[in-house]
């Protein structure tokens, strides 16, 4: 069972939109598909045409109440026979409160413990979260193994994804599991240069942590979830349908590769050492191709002082290759003040070559 949440602090970049419609197609290649709504706001429970009001019992029931992590079984409404939804309701938005008196370890664990008796029942749950990193979310990362962030590319949004990587960086200290994170570009209008040139930035930003499929602004898609329904199944030509099909054949190419990677021995990781000055740094961490640009994941940190000057030591282990990255200064992306090539078109790289 694939665990994926769809995460992204800002409002309306197509989470829920991604959710449902993925979910669809999914679904409609034979896959058995669990849609988990985190979200007070119940949109993706609406969108596969349940009305929250209608329902009896919700994920709050299965979240807050003690022993309700057992009851996950109870709460799930067919949408068909390849798709089940985990409805939210807006109860869900004091899950915080409740659970306030609860120690951190117990109170994030919820979604995961309600998760673990399905597993054998589905072949991927899809989390859609709230546009917050709170308790709700906090309880989704630590459920996943993977991690979709959707990213308008009609607004210049990068710097907002950088945040949340750093921010599921952290978490992921805490988690003490590794998460898979892509950055899938939605909202995108080829028809505007703006969008062209964001979404080359994007490209050239992420690499491979960025999906090859791009989805474009279909109108037909909001269209499908006021009708609550999946794209493919109101809309099956539609734009909006191609891309999200599109999107599932890749994610679920992306899950044999995951499966057999078998490093041959000239692939074998190497031992990579680097260091940074800083006079004024409290917190220096370094992101790059390696480690899916989130802030120290997969990396040894060593702290020391060298007359006066904090240095910072980053070992990581890399395979070789090259892999361009930067360091997060006190929450500032920056380059390697000793390794920037200049770039004759943009800001200047650091790259490590590993041999
Ligand atoms: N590719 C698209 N083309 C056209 N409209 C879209 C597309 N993706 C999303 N939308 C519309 O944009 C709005 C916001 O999308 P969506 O609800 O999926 O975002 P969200 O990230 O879940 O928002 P929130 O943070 O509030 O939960 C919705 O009205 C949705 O129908
Ligand atoms: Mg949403």
């Amino acid at each position: 069972m694939r665990v994926i949440a769809i995460v992204n602090q800002k409002g309306g970049c197509g989470k829920t939109t991604t959710t449902v419609n993925l979910a669809g197609c999914l679904a409609d290649d034979e896959q058995r598909v669990l849609v988990v709504d985190l979200d007070p706001q119940a949109h993706s429970t609406l969108a596969l045409g349940i009305d929250p009001e209608e329902v009896d019992e919700n994920l709050y029931d299965v979240l807050a109440e003690p022993g309700g992590e057992n009851r996950l079984d109870e709460i799930l409404v067919d949408v068909d026979e390849w798709l089940d939804v985990a409805p939210a309701a807006i109860v869900l938005s004091a899950l915080e409160q409740r659970l306030a008196s609860e120690p951190l370890e117990t109170r994030t664990e919820r979604l995961r413990a309600a998760l673990a008796p399905v597993s054998e029942a589905y072949d991927y749950v899809l989390i859609d979260c709230p546009p917050s990193v709170g308790l709700l979310t906090f309880n989704a990362l630590r459920a996943a193994g993977e991690v979709i962030v959707p990213l308008e590319t009609s607004e210049f949004a990068i710097h907002g994804v950088e945040k949340l990587l750093e921010t599921i960086g952290l978490l992921v200290e805490r988690i003490g599991h590794d998460l898979t994170v892509r950055v899938l570009p939605t909202l995108y209008d080829g028809r505007t240069r703006y969008a062209r040139e964001t979404l080359a930035r994007v490209r050239e930003r992420f690499k491979d942590v960025c999906f090859d499929t791009v989805i474009r602004s279909n109108v037909k898609l909001r269209e499908a979830a006021a009708k609550g329904r999946p794209i493919s199944r109101y809309a099956r030509s539609a734009n909006g349908a191609i891309d999200y099909g599109a999107l599932a054949i890749e994610i679920e190419a992306l899950g044999l590769l995951m499966n057999d990677e078998l490093p041959s021995l000239d692939e074998a990781p190497r031992e990579v050492v680097v260091r940074f000055r800083d006079e004024r740094a409290n917190d220096v961490r370094i992101a790059g191709d390696f480690n899916g640009w989130i802030p120290d994941k997969g990396v040894r940190s060593l702290i020391e002082s060298d007359s006066g000057t904090r240095v910072w030591t980053k070992i990581l282990q890399l395979p070789p290759g090259e892999y361009e990255y930067r360091y997060v200064v006190d929450g500032e992306w920056v380059e390697d003040p000793e390794n920037a090539q200049p770039e004759p078109t943009g800001a200047p790289r650091s790259v490590l070559v590993v041999r």
